[in-house]
């Protein structure tokens, strides 16, 4: 494994698709220009305020590609849990604690590399937070104070440890289960320009949502959908 510090880049996962490829090469950055969120939004950057990282792998064969995130999901919160337990998943792969967002994640499964962006929010202040589409939080507002080079090494052996159980099928989706509290639970649901709501009853083998809505089963794809509960 290698791990590379640029001082400032457009984005680490665009950094990584322009080079020529090396296995689990993972790369930091101190900012990010053009940090890139899930469904086209930005994530936010600002120089030394979050870990920026993104991490180089051989592609999957597309059955197993679609558990990529939630497989990462689970590496990332696991690095997280060494410091406090309350952290939680949300489906399909975001990090939260006390209802907000603290890291997202951002797979690429592109056709001669796989690529996993991570982003957590280590010292952000609440004020540098607001106005996110979503209600975020920082380690350090949750009484964590951490070092951005550590937190990266353990990130990036956790991301190698869930890559490799994703190439060999081991990953199991009741580990995300495990951790994801909206199971079981009235979430709503955003697909399209429209809101409904409905039980979450759990995630199936290829990464779906599985919702009960009016009595009927719902499959829901994490690129199309965006799910909130309370
Ligand atoms: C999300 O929307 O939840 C995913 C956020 C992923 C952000 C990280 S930061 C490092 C890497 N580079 C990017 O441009 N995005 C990911």
């Amino acid at each position: 494994m290698e791990l590379v510090f640029l001082e400032e880049v457009d984005s680490t996962n665009e950094y990584l698709k322009r080079i020529p490829f090396r296995s689990n090469l993972f790369v930091v950055a101190r900012r990010q220009t053009g940090g890139k969120g899930r469904r086209g939004k930005s994530w936010l950057s600002l120089p030394d305020k979050g870990l920026y990282l993104s991490g180089l792998f051989e592609p999957l064969h597309p059955k197993k590609s679609s558990l990529a995130g939630l497989a990462f999901g689970v590496a990332v919160l696991r690095a997280l849990q060494e410091f406090k337990d309350d952290f939680y998943l949300k489906w399909p792969n975001d990090v939260y604690v006390n209802g907000k967002k603290v890291a997202g994640i951002l797979p690429e499964n592109l056709s001669d590399r796989l690529i996993v962006g991570v982003g957590v929010n280590v010292s952000y202040t609440l004020q540098e937070l607001q106005g996110l589409s979503h209600p975020a939080t920082s380690l350090l507002v949750e009484g964590i104070r951490c070092d951005i080079g550590e937190l990266a090494l353990k990130v990036s052996q956790n991301l190698i440890l869930y890559y490799e159980k994703l190439r060999e099928g081991t990953f199991d989706v009741k580990e995300f289960e495990s951790f994801c509290p909206m199971i079981g639970k009235e979430v709503t649901v955003l697909e399209n320009g429209f809101c409904y709501t409905g039980k979450a009853l759990g995630i199936d083998r290829e990464g779906y949502l599985l919702l009960e809505k009016d009595g009927e089963l719902k499959r829901l794809f994490s690129a199309e959908v965006s799910v909130r509960f309370n």
